[in-house]
């Protein structure tokens, strides 16, 4: 029996052809492309292609009519259910039974529709009425179709932020949510409870909730008009400055860098208060601990990228998961091509046999 690693860290659980954050590197590339060069020169739904079948054509379908049954406009908790729901509604094979064209059919239609999901209950959280089908259908990306049902109309600028965004958070290795739909995966489930119990796993604030917490803290810098006071200051506490540090990425984390260039580029007006921000937490760092590289992730230019496209912070996890829809496929793919049941050991420390009248 091997060694236990609290939380698995540097347990290597699989291998993959998919993408691996590259520590040292700072890039991250999907099925060897660096992600620098394919914002700005693709849309999300080729990446979505390049990431499940290694090619950008046809990339991710447009989504199917949609009938949404009961959305409350909590979207992670929407999505969970509904994608769930889907599995019987549209009668979806098991893995174990089905062939691989048919899984990855299965995991084109279901996200596309995830993305109609998200975007319905989020018009729900703001009190509208989502745009029908003929509306969303004059969209022609899937982030213009996103905003059109959300919204009923695609400014573009707020189109190029989620298209971007989608695009850097696509795929990132084995995180917790990517290991969960591979786990259901390799029990021969359908793609519609892998893609669902992804969702709930993503759900959690260490994972997906992160950028709602980096917005506040800008209104405080702002407010405050002194970013090295407030580092210092947080840092004193022994608190943590949001959106800096990566569990992996021991040098800058690349998606940062084009989200940073992308909300320039927007003219977000948080801009300069994120850069001051961002230079005093960097130089602070620096000092605080010398010997730890402790750069800017990706949480803290992705909050200020989502600000621009009018994203509310309760709805980054949703949002979050829509760009996942690829990775989550290409990982369950994966899975079910090359993967074996998954079950892992626990090493039990609990009590040595005992008779049942001791438990009292
Ligand atoms: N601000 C202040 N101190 C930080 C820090 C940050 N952003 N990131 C790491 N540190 C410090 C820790 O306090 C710890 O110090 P200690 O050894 O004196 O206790 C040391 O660096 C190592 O931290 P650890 O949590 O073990 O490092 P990690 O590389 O495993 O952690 C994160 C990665 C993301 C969990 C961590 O960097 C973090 O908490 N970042 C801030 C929260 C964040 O950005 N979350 C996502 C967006 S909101």
């Amino acid at each position: 029996m091997s060694e236990f690693r609290p939380g698995l860290e540097g347990v290597v659980a699989f291998e993959t052809e998919i993408a691996e954050p590259d520590r040292e590197g700072g890039a991250l590339r999907y099925r060897g492309v660096d992600i620098e060069d394919l914002v700005g020169h693709v849309t999300y739904e080729k990446v979505w292609g390049l990431l499940v079948d290694e090619s950008l054509e046809p990339g991710m379908p447009e989504p199917e009519p949609y009938e949404p049954k009961s959305l409350s406009g909590n979207a992670p908790s929407d999505l969970q259910a509904e994608t769930a729901r889907l599995s019987s509604e549209w009668s979806l094979g098991k893995l174990v039974d089905i062939d691989d064209e048919q899984a990855r059919d299965d995991l084109a239609r279901l996200s596309a529709q995830m993305m109609s999901i998200v975007a319905t209950s989020a018009a729900v959280h703001d009190g509208r009425r989502p745009a029908p089908d003929d509306v969303v259908e004059q969209g022609d990306t899937a982030a213009e179709k996103f905003l059109l049902r959300w919204r009923g109309e695609a400014d573009p600028d707020h189109v190029k932020a989620i298209d971007t965004y989608w695009i850097c958070t696509a795929e990132h290795g084995l995180n917790a949510s990517t290991f969960t739909a591979r786990i259901t995966a390799s029990t021969g489930a359908d793609a519609g409870a892998a893609m669902s119990s992804a969702v709930g796993a993503l759900s959690g604030p260490l994972h997906g909730g992160a950028p709602a917490r980096v917005l506040p803290m800008l209104d405080e810098v702002a407010r405050v008009g002194d970013p090295a006071a407030y580092v210092k200051d947080l840092l004193a506490r022994r608190g943590r400055i949001m959106g800096f540090g990566h569990r992996v990425y021991r040098a800058e984390d690349p998606r940062s860098r084009i989200l940073k260039r992308t909300a320039k580029e927007l003219g977000s007006p948080r801009y300069e208060v994120a850069e001051a921000l961002e230079g005093a937490a960097l130089a602070a760092l620096r000092e605080y601990k010398p010997n730890y590289v402790i750069a800017t992730n990706v949480e803290f230019y992705s909050a200020v990228v989502l600000d621009v496209a009018e994203v509310p912070p309760e709805l980054t996890p949703a949002m979050f998961a829509t760009a996942r829809v690829a990775g989550w496929s290409a990982h369950i793919l994966e899975e079910k091509r090359t993967g074996r049941l998954i079950r892992p050991s626990a090493r039990y420390v609990g009590p040595s046999a005992r008779s049942i009248a001791s438990v009292g």
